[in-house]
């Protein structure tokens, strides 16, 4: 399994794991996400086949936040979101930010156990965060201080991950 950039052509897979693993839908979002964000865009690849995403943006100077993050039915519990998760604060960190923010349902606790297994603390509740009144637990967590001297910038790059082999990260250009 690699972890590389959406590609537009994943569209259609995306969208199928965005409708399966969330009640609300915004496919017009993630066409954005690829215009304005496509650096933080990422797609789990197993031998051509989509079995997971993770989009998130930069919202200060500082800060990055994971927008969604989902896998596939089926592929979950094989460790996806975990390597979605690790790629996406590699961005952040490349990009020399301090902090990785996200929010979660309050009652999603398989999402909030693998995020604070990541390092993300818990930090504050959003009354009526989402549009069925659900409150949203924000969470964070510090990044590394970075040693990369192009932020911005798209090179090739491949990440460690926590079970140490190597968690490849292709080009889409
Ligand atoms: C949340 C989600 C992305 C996790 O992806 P995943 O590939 O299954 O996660 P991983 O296999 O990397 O598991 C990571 C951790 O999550 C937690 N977790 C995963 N599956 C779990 C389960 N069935 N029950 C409890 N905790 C679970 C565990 O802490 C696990 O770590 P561990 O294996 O060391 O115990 C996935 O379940 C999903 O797509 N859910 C629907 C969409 C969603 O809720 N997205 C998050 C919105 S904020």
């Amino acid at each position: 399994m690699i972890v590389r950039y959406f590609e537009p052509q994943d569209f259609e897979e995306v969208m199928e794991i965005e409708s399966e693993a969330f009640e609300e839908h915004n496919p017009f979002l993630y066409m954005n996400f690829y215009e304005m964000n496509n650096d933080c865009f990422l797609v789990a690849d197993q031998n051509g086949y989509v079995t997971g995403f993770v989009a998130g943006y930069q919202t200060s100077e500082n800060e990055g936040r994971v927008f969604s993050l989902a896998v596939r039915n089926g592929f979950r519990g094989f460790g996806i979101g975990t390597r979605l998760l690790e790629a996406i604060n590699g961005i952040f960190n490349e990009k020399a930010l301090r902090y990785a923010s996200l929010e979660v349902r309050l009652s999603n606790k398989k999402a909030q156990r693998l995020y604070q297994k990541m390092g993300f603390i818990p930090c504050w509740i959003e009354h009526g965060y989402y549009s069925d009144g659900e409150d949203g637990l924000i969470m964070k967590k510090s990044l590394p201080p970075s040693i990369n001297t192009s932020a911005g910038r798209r090179p090739a790059r491949s990440f460690r991950h926590a079970g140490g082999s190597s968690l490849r990260i292709k080009n889409s250009i």
